[in-house]
């Protein structure tokens, strides 16, 4: 029997893209395109495993093993620190990660700064790389209210088009990172299904520079 090689997508339309680059990679599994709400779909005869995960718990499957491969936002990386290998940039999925603030905020750099954000650590490593101190208030969504009703001065969050801060009257005071998605994978899977994962990293690769020509 081959070896399975099970790989977490993230749910959503990010995923759905980043499943056509496994299916081009040689890696097909047309059951996942039925509309369901099944959340695993495996090929044997190509001996590979999808399942469906929340983004931002691609990088927790992978890092624990239940997962050989996934792909997870650099935000989630970076807030998260996962023991795992990222192997590609895979180019998709772009934003930034920034601090927003209402159009009419004028920074007080004598007074501490109350951040809004779902990504602590990179607001927390951000601000003390300026040496500034910080409030930060842990919000799980909706992040852009809060300067709005005055919990806080500033919001450390994603903006991709930039239509949810122009609509609730903030705007972008610094960039903090350019984020995307990239392919990790499990350090040991990594040694034990080298060539699987191998041909997934040379093929993607490969049908990157494609679309960049
Ligand atoms: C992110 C982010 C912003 C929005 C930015 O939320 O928190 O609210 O996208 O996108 P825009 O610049 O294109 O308007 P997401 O939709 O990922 O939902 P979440 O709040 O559940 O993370």
């Amino acid at each position: 029997m081959k070896t399975m090689l099970n790989v977490a997508l993230p749910k959503g339309r990010l995923g759905e893209k980043v499943y056509n680059m496994f299916d081009q990679a040689g890696f097909p599994c047309p059951s996942i395109l039925e509309n369901s709400r099944k959340l695993i779909f495996e090929n044997e005869e190509c001996g590979v495993r999808y399942f469906w995960v929340k983004p931002s718990d691609v990088a927790i499957y992978v890092e624990r093993g239940a997962a050989d491969v996934g792909v997870a936002g650099k935000d989630i990386l970076l807030e998260y620190n996962p023991d795992v290998y990222e192997l590609l940039d895979l180019d998709i999925g772009k934003c930034r990660m920034a601090v927003a603030a209402k159009k009419d905020f004028r920074d007080d750099q004598q007074k501490t700064l109350k951040v809004a954000t779902k990504f602590t650590n990179i607001a927390q490593r951000f601000y003390a790389s300026m040496g500034r101190d910080i409030d930060i208030i842990h919000l799980n969504g909706s992040i852009e209210i809060a300067p709005i009703l005055g919990l806080t001065d500033v919001i450390v969050d994603i903006v991709e088009t930039g239509t949810t801060l122009k609509e609730n009257n903030l705007e972008v005071i610094d960039t903090i990172v350019p984020i995307s998605a990239r392919l990790i994978a499990n350090k040991s899977s990594y040694k034990f299904k080298n060539q699987q994962i191998d041909k997934i990293v040379s093929d993607i690769a490969k049908q990157m520079e494609g679309k960049n020509d």
